[in-house]
């Protein structure tokens, strides 16, 4: 159908609206939803800015109520808003705080929920389910607040959860998007590389931070764009850092702080490897691995003298390799 589409934009607008209004005007939106982002540190501009929401814990309160007004159930349903089975029809997002996420131009695609205790039973985050409109792995969360930040600065941080981009962009920095929990894919660094050629990877400062960071990397290269890393120390994220600190404060941290990723990678492993000839060759390969994704070749030439530079090696070991790793592509 050819307003199918746009009958989902319009049902999940509509829904963006009910929620936000649900946690600045109902008592228990105000007393739930509005208090935990104010315990959490975020402004009324700043929610408003990114018109977070609030669900009520009624089964059907936003169903009933977008009935009521006239939306058609077949649409409140192909969203994942409501909920459909045989014997009733329920609001998908119940007693979470919600993050409407939006596409590039603005349009409401989906939402995040999140729980608001730490119970460990139930998943943190419940996100609306892959629909016409909302596709995960082509969608970066905040890109649409971001992308006028992102060409004026070249330059666009991404990170990994929607709590990151709202307090970097509270606290000044607002060039940032998230993957939101899904490994990065080549379709959503392609969003970025119409705005800036320049991505740092700022993950959370635990293991599956690092891994995804190292994953990233390549993907990034692959496309063509420049990327950098920058870790937090162990256990902060980019929201729990930003929050400690003022907005000079975390501009200078991430001006002094982002690698090249050919140095993340040596500051990564090389404790590892200083004294064990088999782990600094393996090292020096993983690198030269991540430089042959660079579609340039003289970008190409210039990585590897970084890396012979930094390893101490002959630039001819490390072309010789390159070259090998393309002969086995083929
Ligand atoms: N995520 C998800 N489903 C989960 C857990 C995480 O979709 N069950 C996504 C969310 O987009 C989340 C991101 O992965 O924002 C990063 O996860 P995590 O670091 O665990 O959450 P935070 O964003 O740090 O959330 P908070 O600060 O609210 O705990
Ligand atoms: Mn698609
Ligand atoms: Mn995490
Ligand atoms: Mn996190
Ligand atoms: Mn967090």
């Amino acid at each position: 159908v050819a307003n199918e589409r746009e009958s989902m934009y319009l049902v999940s607008e509509y829904a963006r609206d009910y929620y936000h209004n649900i946690l600045l005007n109902h008592p228990k939106g105000k007393a739930i939803g509005y208090s935990y982002f104010k315990e959490r540190g975020f402004t009324d501009e700043t929610i408003k800015k990114f018109e977070l929401g609030y669900g009520l814990e009624d089964w059907d309160a936003f169903t009933q109520n977008a009935q009521n007004k006239g939306y058609d159930i077949q649409f409140l349903e192909k969203t994942g808003l409501t909920i459909v089975n045989e014997t009733k029809q329920f609001d998908r997002f119940r007693g979470r705080v919600l993050f409407p996420i939006h596409s590039m131009s603005g349009r409401v695609l989906g939402f995040g929920g999140r729980i608001l205790t730490n119970n460990k039973k139930v998943a943190k985050y419940l996100n609306s389910p892959e629909s016409v409109i909302y596709h995960k792995s082509h969608i970066l969360y905040g890109l649409y607040h971001a992308k006028q930040s992102i060409a004026k600065e070249d330059n666009c941080f991404l990170v990994e959860g929607y709590t990151d981009v709202i307090s970097f962009s509270q606290n000044g920095v607002e060039n940032v998007v998230a993957s939101s929990g899904t490994a990065l894919t080549p379709d959503q660094i392609r969003l970025v590389r119409r705005l800036t050629q320049n991505i740092t990877i700022l993950f959370d400062g635990d293991a599956a931070g690092i891994r995804a960071s190292i994953r990233g990397i390549d993907l990034i290269l692959e496309q063509g764009m420049n990327v950098k890393v920058l870790s937090f120390p162990e256990g902060d994220d980019p929201d729990s850092f930003s929050k400690r600190v003022s907005t000079d404060e975390l501009k200078e941290y991430l001006n002094d702080n982002a690698q090249d990723f050919i140095n993340f990678k040596v500051s990564l492993l090389m404790k590892d490897a200083q004294n064990d000839p088999v782990k600094k060759a393996g090292l020096i390969r993983d690198i030269v691995v991540s430089i042959s994704k660079i579609p340039d070749r003289i970008q190409r030439e210039v990585y590897i003298q970084e890396c012979a530079r930094i390893m101490q090696i002959s630039e001819n070991v490390l072309f010789s390799e390159l070259a090998q790793m393309f002969k086995k592509e083929q």
